[in-house]
């Protein structure tokens, strides 16, 4: 396949949510739906699908190739950008998912550390993304780093030293961590080419002070409109005004977290928020309690709503 022409990733990132039927089968459906809701009602034109937020490493291989390829065709013409998450314990499955990506035409792939068996060093987690990339050499390939889900603390900065020898299709990092030191100096270090994306939404405005090129998160799917206001107010050097967005977000969140903010709660309040049949998550996620949502919503409105 011909390299797609390659778009520098950038501004807001929706990290999807995989839609489940009751019963917790994939329902492939509610997809076109969700691309018109991002679009449409958030003003979000990237999405990350199968990440974490996507629970993907709680679905099959063969779940995970029949999403991709709904989200792509479903995505094409709507969306900027499709980041595919392939990340397994597996490397073989890795690759695998990698190939796939390529051949359903996702924009760029994106892989998190392995974490039964950890990578104790930064070349070891190099040595393991150049075999995943090397299935799939012109498409794009991010490093997604989330210490506190992988347990994976290698510094970001010291994976990404002299990368572009060994992967030369890297462009970049969905950083994940709260260490805005080791961010900093990714920024600092990363190529005209690369785009180095904030992942944790509640402190994204100090990330953008440090040079992100943007955000990937799971708030995105239902306040990437207000989030968006957030990205202009913080270009036109309106820090006020952003700081009152972000803060907004981060009285929301702080009140979700004390509820149990999990993936399963996140989900049913994406759900109650626009409309979509999501569905459960899938265990060890547990449903999410109705009441806990709608507080949640509830709040939402209170922060969000006119005013
Ligand atoms: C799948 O999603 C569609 C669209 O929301 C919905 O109409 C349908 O009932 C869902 N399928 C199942 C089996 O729940």
């Amino acid at each position: 396949m011909a390299p797609a022409a390659y778009r520098k990733l950038a501004g807001l990132i929706a990290a999807t949510f995989t839609p489940f039927t009751p019963q917790g089968e994939v329902n492939l459906s509610v997809i076109g739906p969700y691309i018109d809701y991002l679009s449409e009602q958030q003003g979000v034109k990237g999405i990350f699908v199968n990440g974490t937020t996507g629970e993907s490493l709680s679905l099959t291989v063969a779940e995970r190739k029949i999403l991709t390829e709904e989200w792509c065709q479903k995505a094409k013409g709507r969306m900027d950008h499709v980041i595919v998450h392939v990340g397994c314990m597996s490397v073989k499955d890795s690759q695998d998912l990698a190939r796939h990506a390529a051949q359903t035409g996702a924009d760029g792939i994106a892989v998190i550390a392995p974490f039964f068996f950890k990578p104790r060093t930064a070349e070891a987690l190099r040595e393991f993304m150049k075999e995943v990339a090397s299935a799939a050499p012109n498409l794009p390939f991010y490093y997604y780093q989330i210490p506190a889900l992988t347990g994976v603390n290698v510094h970001v900065r010291d994976v990404i030293e002299g990368i572009e020898k060994l992967i030369p299709s890297f462009r970049g990092v969905k950083f994940s961590g709260c260490d805005l030191m080791d961010f900093g100096q990714c920024v600092s270090y990363c190529q005209a080419d690369w785009s180095v994306l904030y992942g944790v939404d509640e402190q994204l405005l100090a990330a953008l002070a440090m040079g992100a090129h943007g955000a990937v998160g799971s708030t995105y799917n239902y306040i990437g409109c207000h989030v968006n206001k957030l990205l202009s107010a913080f270009e036109k050097g309106d820090l006020v005004q952003a700081r009152a967005i972000q803060f907004k977000m981060q009285e929301l969140l702080s009140y979700a977290m004390k509820l149990g903010f999990d993936v399963g709660v996140n989900k049913q309040l994406m759900a109650e928020l626009s409309g979509l049949c999501l569905g459960p998550p899938r265990l060890p996620l547990m449903p999410c309690p109705h009441d806990h949502a709608q507080l949640i919503v509830q709040k939402y409105h209170s922060l969000f709503s006119k005013r």
